[in-house]
């Protein structure tokens, strides 16, 4: 194959696209495909593509949009995030055959600015699975790499389970990717197995050995097993890697991706000893991290570093005391860094329709007239119910996923009985497929009672996977949002909703996953990808 050849500066402005200063470090995000694949974490069509649209619009450099040959699905929402592109390179992930990047290029191409990620696992392990030995898996490197650059100007190419490959091996795998046309080579630490230091020298080893490693950009791409993959990206950059892959929220695979909140705040906070910039506007982060959460149905530990609730709260009186003399006393990044809102303002139901739009667009939600309409009638539902409607409140509000009023299932009238004494009792109105249906259900508590009532309402064969609530805010009178994951036949559907009760946030979560069901808005689980690597 003939690849035209560019100056080592040219190969190396592809990868880094318009950035070219060294201290720049790229930031490519794989929400939407490495964060999607772990299990339960899906997201709809019109959810990809939001995210996509609030990546772009963060500064994200690299957006790896999905898997397009892994299902229709991923197809259609890799390609319709490519022609709404608008800043950021739009990749797709390719396993190391001709059908996987044909399909995947297929799918990126509608982009201003495409990329192809072809991978193969090069350590003994994956060797083993795929069959082939060393020099047979080069020959593959060589076809595959050179098939995709011969339809893509910018490919990027990982040898998955790189911390666990051997050096010398690395080295010639790595060397056959670039002579082929990679611009970028990716370092996985697929199984989250290595540390900082050696993290380091991996990448000082490949750029010392190997030819031409100076006319591309290396990437690092840890998980977060040992809980090390923010200390091992940052130690990759500071051996020269000058692309971060990571996720949103860390969302990914086990125990999680790089999160991107860390180690962009990370740079930013410690600029003084990690001297790197990346063209994230931090502003946009919570809200993100907001949504992500929302729409994957993980929820953000408390304790998050960054975009945990708590990331920026002081209750003991010492730390009180401390921030309120001088914030820096306690606080290294300032709240509205990240985009949370410096006055949690409560509103009230005596709060009108600007001080909502005003509110929900700090809150990073730009809504247009007809949703300020149906935000509002709801916003003034909640604060009748709820002295105070905090930040949260109105985050969750616009998370709750069963408002929209035209779905097959609607809940209608709930009433439960519960007591010491069980059996519990729930009585249910529901409009399935336009026709009201009552039904008068027992179980073994409130929400068993309400669930069992809504299958014999609308039957069917779905596993309930995933029961999972959490309060929004403090007190009794918080709204509480559940989360619910359903599979049927392989195929995983989510639903959220959020109301000052539990049990009819339970219901309507439960209801708003059979209604995805219902419309075959689900994804096939297809986290075995990475054990099929060569396809
Ligand atoms: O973790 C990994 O190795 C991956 C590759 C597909 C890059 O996600
Ligand atoms: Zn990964």
């Amino acid at each position: 194959m003939h690849i035209a050849k560019k100056t080592p500066e040219e190969a190396r402005n592809t990868a880094m696209t318009d950035k070219t200063a060294q201290d720049h470090v790229l930031i490519f995000d794989t929400t939407l495909r490495d964060g999607e694949q772990s299990p339960g974490a899906t997201m709809s069509h019109d959810e990809k593509l939001e995210i996509a649209g609030l990546l772009d619009e963060m500064g994200v450099d690299i957006i790896e949009a999905g898997f397009p040959i892994a299902s229709e699905g991923d197809f259609a929402a890799v390609s319709e995030i490519a022609r709404n592109s608008r800043n950021s390179v739009i990749c797709g992930l390719a396993r190391a055959n001709f059908a996987d990047i044909d399909r995947c290029w297929e799918a990126v191409k509608h982009a201003a600015k495409p990329r192809i990620h072809t991978f193969i696992g090069t350590s003994p392990l994956h060797r083993d699975i795929t069959a082939l030995d060393q020099e047979g898996m080069i020959e593959k490197i060589a076809a595959t790499v050179a098939h995709a650059r011969n339809l893509c100007d910018n490919v990027q190419w990982s040898p998955m389970d790189a911390t666990r490959t051997e050096h010398d091996y690395l080295c010639r795998v790595v060397e056959t990717a670039i002579k082929n046309g990679a611009t970028t080579i990716n370092i996985p630490d697929t199984v989250g197995y290595t540390a900082p230091r050696e993290s380091a020298d991996l990448i000082r080893m490949l750029l010392e050995r190997v030819p031409g490693a100076d006319e591309i950009v290396f990437a690092t791409h840890c998980h977060n097993d040992l809980g090390m993959a923010t200390a091992n990206s940052l130690a990759a950059v500071e051996a020269g890697a000058r692309q971060i892959e990571c996720t949103i929220n860390g969302l990914g695979e086990r125990a999680g991706n790089t999160a991107l909140e860390e180690v962009v705040m990370a740079m930013r906070v410690r600029n003084d000893i990690m001297p790197y910039r990346t063209g994230i506007d931090t502003t946009k982060i919570m809200h993100l991290s907001r949504r992500v959460s929302q729409v994957s149905g993980f929820a953000v530990q408390y304790n998050k570093a960054v975009v945990g609730k708590n990331a920026f709260l002081h209750e003991s009186g010492i730390h009180q005391d401390g921030v309120l003399k001088n914030v820096q006393t306690f606080e290294i990044m300032r709240p509205e860094d990240i985009g949370l809102t410096a006055k949690n303002i409560a509103m009230g139901k005596h709060s009108g329709r600007a001080a909502l739009r005003a509110k929900m667009a700090e809150l990073g939600y730009d809504l247009g007239d007809n949703q300020l309409k149906d935000v509002f009638v709801r916003f003034k539902a909640l604060a009748d119910r709820k002295k105070e409607v905090y930040d949260d409140d109105l985050v969750a509000l616009m998370a709750d996923a069963s408002a929209s009023g035209d779905e097959h299932l609607q809940v209608k009238k709930l009433r439960v009985v519960c007591g010491t004494e069980g059996p519990q009792e729930a009585e249910l109105t529901m409009s399935v497929g336009g026709e009201e249906k009552f039904v008068d259900a027992s179980g073994d508590g409130p929400v068993d009672a309400c669930f069992n009532a809504v299958k014999m309402l609308y039957p069917h064969n779905a596993k309930l996977d995933l029961y999972q609530v959490s309060a929004v805010t403090e007190g009794t009178d918080a709204q509480a949002t559940v989360s619910v994951r359903i599979s049927r036949d392989g195929t995983v559907y989510t639903g959220q909703s959020a109301d000052t009760d539990t049990v009819v946030a339970s219901v309507k979560a439960y209801v708003n996953a059979l209604n995805r069901m219902h419309a075959g808005q689900g994804r096939a689980n297809n986290s075995a990808l990475q054990t099929s690597a060569a396809g």
